[in-house]
Order: C-alpha cells, then sequence, then structure tokens
C-alpha cells in the first residue's frame, strides 16, 4: 500500500468522523440519500434533513411510490431542488430497471439520474468496497496541496490530472476508511482558510507546506473580466422638457424610456440630425458607472440646449416630456439618478 494512502487510512481511524447518521451501514440507499444530501451542503446542516427523510421514506420503494410533492417538502430549506428530483426519479427508475434493487455496478451507478463520477464512487465505495475514487471540491484541494498542482481545479486539464492522480494513490483494501478519510481530513484539518496542518497526518510529504503555498493552493477560480462599455447620454433640455427615446424592446432596459445616447463625440452631430433637432453641448455632469452581469456601463450624462426643435417624429421612438414628469415614467435606474440631480441643481439656482 502506497505511503499516502496507508497514513491516510491510519489517520482515520484514530481521528476521523465515525458517528455520521450515514456511517455504519452498508445500504446503498442510506449512503446515496446522505451522498446527494452532502453534495454543496455541510454535514452540520444536512443531519436534521437526513433523519426526517430516511423515517419518512425508509426504503426505495418508500420513495419511488411517493409524491414529488412530499419528497420536495422534506428538502424544503435545503436549496438545489433538482437533487431531490433527480433522487425521486432515479428511485423510479430503480424500482422499473432495476427490479427495486440499488445496481452495483460502478458505470449503472453513474446512469442514474444526479449521480456523477465522484458520488458514484463514494456509493460504491461505501456501500460495496469498491476500489475507486472520489474527487469532490475537498478531495480536490487536498491533492492540489499535496502535490502543489497549480491552476483551477475545475478546469478540464487540471481536473483530468487531479483524477489520474486521485487514482494511482486508491489503496487495495479499507476504502471505507481511505474515502472516509480523504473527506475528513478536507472537511476538519486541510480546510480552504485555516488549514491545521500541524495535525495533518501527510504534512512530511506536502509539496505545498515545503513550499510554503498552502494558502496560494488550490489556485482559485479565475476572475471573469468584465468589459467596460462607454456611452454618452444626450440630455437635450428644451425649455422645461426633455427627449426620451424607447429603447429597443431586445438588449438592455428594453421597453424602457432613456435619453438618445452615442458612442463618442464624432457621433452628436449625426445623431442630432436624426432626432430632428438643433442643439449646442451646455456641460457634461459627473460620469455615472452602471453594473450589470456581463458589463459595466460607464455613461457620461451630456446637457444640451435645444435652439429648434422638429414636431414629434414617432419614427424616431422618441417624446418630449416636462422633465419632472420624466420621474413618473419607465426609466433606467441611472436616468432617474441623472433626472433627479438636473432638478436639483434648477431649484437651488
Ligand atoms: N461529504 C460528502 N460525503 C460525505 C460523507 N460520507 N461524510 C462526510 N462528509 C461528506
Amino acid at each position: 500500500m502506497n505511503d499516502f494512502s496507508s497514513r491516510l487510512i491510519a489517520w482515520q481511524k484514530q481521528y476521523g468522523r465515525h458517528d455520521l447518521p450515514w456511517q455504519n451501514t452498508t445500504d446503498p440507499y442510506a449512503i446515496w440519500v446522505s451522498e446527494i444530501m452532502l453534495q454543496q451542503t455541510q454535514v452540520s446542516a444536512v443531519i436534521g434533513y437526513y433523519q426526517r427523510f430516511m423515517t419518512r421514506f425508509p426504503t426505495i420503494a418508500a420513495l419511488a411510490n411517493a409524491t414529488q410533492d412530499e419528497v420536495l417538502q422534506h428538502w424544503s430549506g435545503l436549496g438545489y431542488y433538482s437533487r431531490a428530483r433527480n433522487l425521486h426519479n432515479a428511485a423510479q427508475t430503480i424500482m422499473n430497471e432495476h427490479k427495486g434493487k440499488f445496481p452495483q455496478a460502478f458505470d449503472t451507478i453513474q446512469t442514474l439520474p444526479g449521480i456523477g463520477r465522484s458520488t458514484a464512487a463514494a456509493i460504491a465505495s461505501f456501500a460495496f468496497n469498491q476500489v475507486q475514487t472520489i474527487l469532490d471540491g475537498n478531495v480536490k484541494r487536498v491533492l492540489a496541496r499535496h502535490f502543489a498542482i497549480a491552476g483551477w481545479p475545475g478546469s478540464p486539464k487540471i481536473e483530468k490530472s487531479l483524477w489520474a492522480m486521485a487514482e494511482s494513490l486508491l489503496p487495495k483494501t479499507d476504502m471505507v476508511a481511505y474515502t472516509q478519510g480523504l473527506m475528513d481530513l478536507g472537511a476538519t484539518l486541510c480546510t480552504r482558510n485555516k488549514p491545521a496542518c500541524t495535525a495533518c497526518p501527510l504534512s512530511s510529504t506536502c509539496a505545498a507546506l515545503a513550499q510554503d503555498r498552502v494558502h496560494a493552493l488550490p489556485t482559485p477560480k479565475p476572475k471573469k473580466i468584465i468589459p467596460i462599455k462607454r456611452t454618452i447620454m444626450l440630455i437635450l433640455l428644451h425649455g422645461d422638457e426633455v427627449m426620451l427615446q424607447k429603447r429597443p424592446s431586445s438588449g438592455i432596459w428594453g421597453g424602457l424610456w432613456s435619453f438618445p445616447e452615442v458612442e463618442n463625440h464624432q457621433g452628436i452631430t449625426y445623431a442630432l440630425s436624426q432626432l430632428g433637432v438643433i442643439a449646442h453641448p451646455d456641460r457634461a455632469l459627473p460620469i455615472l458607472n452602471h453594473a450589470f452581469t456581463h458589463f459595466k456601463l460607464q455613461i457620461t450624462p451630456l446637457i444640451m440646449c435645444v435652439s429648434q426643435q422638429k414636431p414629434h417624429t414617432k419614427e424616431t421612438g422618441t417624446l418630449w416630456l416636462p422633465l419632472s414628469d420624466t420621474m413618473n415614467a419607465a426609466i433606467p435606474a441611472p436616468v432617474r439618478t441623472i433626472v433627479k440631480q438636473i432638478l436639483r441643481e434648477t431649484r437651488s439656482k
């Protein structure tokens, strides 16, 4: 047996968790339910739900025969409800296609809804003592540190090498203690923010510790660079009226009323001619930044005094409104901010 697994197994037996409600059983159903609940949810949050769920649905048949509504009711508060729907569907699949018996073949387990490679491995090792490797978020952290594997573990390339690494470390025996040991080490010692390296059974061979990179590994998910778009809003004032333009129904602020926009100063003359006004620039207001999910919008509001306006032009989708009335119109937040500022300035004059 390799050194990594033998130290982990010995540590799990002495210091690991042994009394969780889904331990000390080989019932694949009981283990399966726990593994699904423990996806994306911590042990402390799961325990109560698990006990209530198993009391109400003690067998695969009981779960399969329940209504989806009742299954969801027992999941209510745990979040990620597709987990519950998949669990319920999978119970019905087991009844219909596997004669009510949880399948033992690793590849078949993975065909059930909601069971991926790592969850299938956890069930196979806990319930059937199979030699299969798990690789959840905690295990990725343990391996990335122990072998100083840089790169975000969620990227396909790094994930592939972590799977290979995890497989190469598997022991031949003691799969239950080994699998539980990986989980326990990640959850209790090799934690993201406060790793307890002095208590770790693997510290003597941990590359991240030797290189003083424990806090730098695993490499965090790369932050998306959010692009900045710039726009100039033309606030065309004519007496106490301002021009608003309806935004096209697709795209940001679809259907709302906003100020006409140009990309840059060179575009202003053409835009004015299209809008049928003669106007001259008065002053720019402070830049406004508005965040969308996929980009930031940097708005330069430019106040222009209109000296001549053609009658209402339906084709451009524009209208003239007294400035104070625009506050009651369907306008986007930054437009509201701009209008408020102009009204404030006007009042204080
Ligand atoms: N996280 C995922 N599976 C677990 C298990 N069986 N015990 C504790 N934490 C877990």
